[in-house]
């Protein structure tokens, strides 16, 4: 095994360096598998994976979920495109989200290659669950023990709704309303015990929790929009700046993410491929 190195980065998450994807060992997969339960999301530097390289990596984690949402990669269904082109004006995945949390088995997580960059911009940020969750007090981490919450897709994905407000954004890279429009609302724990590092962490998330089970969207809205800007605070974000060779690959439910849309004039091509999940227990 090659010296591998894991350091922890600033706000959330740890670069790990010293090491070829294409090519896991069982002991380096291991560690992987540890630094990516206790960050939430890890970063690869100089990596040359190509589309099969990408697939066969997703696949030592677990199921690939192929997205109904996003255009797939025209010869690799398992791969997402997250394009912006040149002459576009909306990203993909810009804005706070954590993907899937609108799913009743919410993906595990996303790794994501950078394929075209622009030339400056483009970055990605991260914010950890963990560390909003131990920032809150103690009543009102109690009180948050208590509470579920509702999540939905439809106001994203749903036709007119979204992404297809704006035929920029929509176009041909975000389609299949109808699958949005099918999908039932699932009810998560607010707070939960995280499958992996069994950690408790806040899983809720401006794009697709849309009330409190049992409260109105209105009652919801001051508890959601203060626990939100107690997860963005300066201290909790790590902002990834993407270079040729770069992977992310996050954990979508102790993390969140925001892919910042200042490369206007510019292409950016993203590969990201989602991996299957499971049902979220309560702490
Ligand atoms: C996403 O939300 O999956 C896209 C992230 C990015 O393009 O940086």
């Amino acid at each position: 095994m090659s010296t591998i190195t894991v350091t922890p980065c600033s706000g959330a998450g740890a670069e790990i360096l010293g090491v070829d994807l294409k090519q896991l060992h069982d002991d380096e997969l291991a560690l992987i598998r540890q630094a990516y339960a206790d960050y939430g999301v890890i970063f690869f530097r100089d990596q040359s994976l190509t589309e099969e390289d990408h697939i066969a990596l997703a696949r030592r984690f677990g199921e690939i979920n192929v997205n109904r949402f996003f255009a797939a990669h025209p010869a690799y269904p398992e791969i997402a495109m997250v394009l912006k082109e040149a002459e576009q004006t909306t990203n993909i995945g810009g804005g706070w989200h954590t993907d899937h949390s609108y799913d009743h088995d919410p993906a595990m997580g996303s790794i994501l290659v950078a394929r075209e960059l622009p030339p400056s911009g483009g970055d990605t940020m991260f914010v950890s669950m963990y560390t909003a969750f131990d920032g809150l007090s103690d009543g009102l981490k109690q009180t948050l023990r208590g509470l579920r919450a509702v999540h939905s897709a439809r106001h994203v994905f749903g036709a007119g709704q979204g992404y297809h407000k704006d035929t920029d954004a929509g176009g041909n890279r975000i389609g299949n309303s109808a699958a949005a429009e099918a999908l039932t609302d699932p009810v998560h724990p607010v707070i939960i015990r995280h499958p992996l590092s069994g950690k408790e962490a806040l899983y809720i998330n401006p794009a697709f929790t849309l009330h409190f089970e049992g409260w109105t969207p209105e009652e919801s809205a001051p508890l959601l929009e203060y626990l939100y800007s107690c997860c963005v605070q300066e201290e909790n974000v790590c902002r990834f700046q993407w270079q040729p060779g770069s992977v992310a690959f996050w954990d979508n439910r102790s993390t969140w993410h925001n892919a910042a849309n200042d490369y206007h004039g510019a292409r950016r091509e993203m590969h990201r491929i989602t991996i299957d999940g499971c049902p979220l227990e309560a702490a």
